[in-house]
């Protein structure tokens, strides 16, 4: 498929204004390369103020969005406080929140549906655990995923992304085969295509799962692949760019 690919970086809970230097070396880079690859950095929520501030014109996103836009949610971050602080880009859904904080696939498509309400662009995740694979239901649990967490309404699709990331592949070291990622990616387009009728063909399908300087390009050359959330490897410029570069 012919589509820029989007390379983004997921910081979790790493990250303070002593990395803005990563961020302004892989900004720099990415500006280098506008047109062939877009990149984002998906930094934590107390960073995006300065690292946006840091490198204006650079996609910042958050981690999280509350799917509200305002009142008595402790600790919650609204779409309008992501936009106020530079934020132009955020995940939702990615297994570590499903896990951690028992979000679902409903609260996932609200989330979804806020930030593209007010728009960010959306890297909505899903995956399956370990246990789904083996007992051969990988393909089932996400089909199942996409079609309960995929916003509805009146939604700008080409600012949606959803990001395959089989969860025992997410920092383990250990990333799907290439023929999996094809299976999945294939099962996943199928779904964009049933909700969104053709458009649902122009949604990129992003692929997380330790994607490091040395698998990327095999990764990025199996059909369906739109690009990578990547994790560790986004911390350091040293490693991030060559993915980056990999996808341009
Ligand atoms: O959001 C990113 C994914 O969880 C992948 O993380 O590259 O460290 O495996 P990882």
């Amino acid at each position: 498929m012919d589509m820029v690919k989007l390379i983004a970086g997921n910081w979790k809970m790493h990250g303070t204004s002593a990395d803005l230097g990563e961020v302004r070396a892989i900004a720099t880079r990415a500006g280098e390369l506008a047109g062939r690859v877009e990149v984002a950095l998906c930094v934590p929520a107390t960073l995006i103020h300065r690292a946006a501030e840091a490198v204006p014109g650079f996609a910042i996103g958050a981690q999280d969005i509350h799917h509200k836009d305002k009142g008595a949610h402790t600790g919650d971050v609204c779409a309008a406080m992501l936009h106020d602080a530079g934020a132009t880009v955020v995940i939702v859904g990615h297994s570590e929140r499903r896990d951690a904080h028992r979000e679902a696939d409903a609260d996932v498509r609200a989330k979804a549906e806020a930030g593209l309400g007010a728009g960010l662009s959306v890297i909505l995740c899903i995956g399956e655990s370990l246990d789904e694979r083996e007992a051969g239901r990988a393909v089932a649990t996400v089909s199942a995923q996409v079609d309960a967490s995929l916003p509805q309404g009146e939604i700008d699709l080409s600012q949606l992304a959803l990001a395959y990331e089989p969860i025992w592949a997410i920092g383990t070291g250990r990333v799907a085969g290439v023929g999996d990622i094809e299976e999945m990616h294939a099962a996943i387009r199928q779904r964009l295509v049933a909700a969104y009728g053709q458009a649902g063909s122009a949604v990129r399908i992003l692929y997380g799962g330790s994607v490091k300087p040395d698998n990327a390009a095999e990764i990025f050359a199996v059909p369906e692949v739109g690009g990578a959330l990547v994790g560790g490897a986004s911390l350091k410029a040293a490693d991030f760019l060559p993915i980056v570069e990999a996808g341009a």
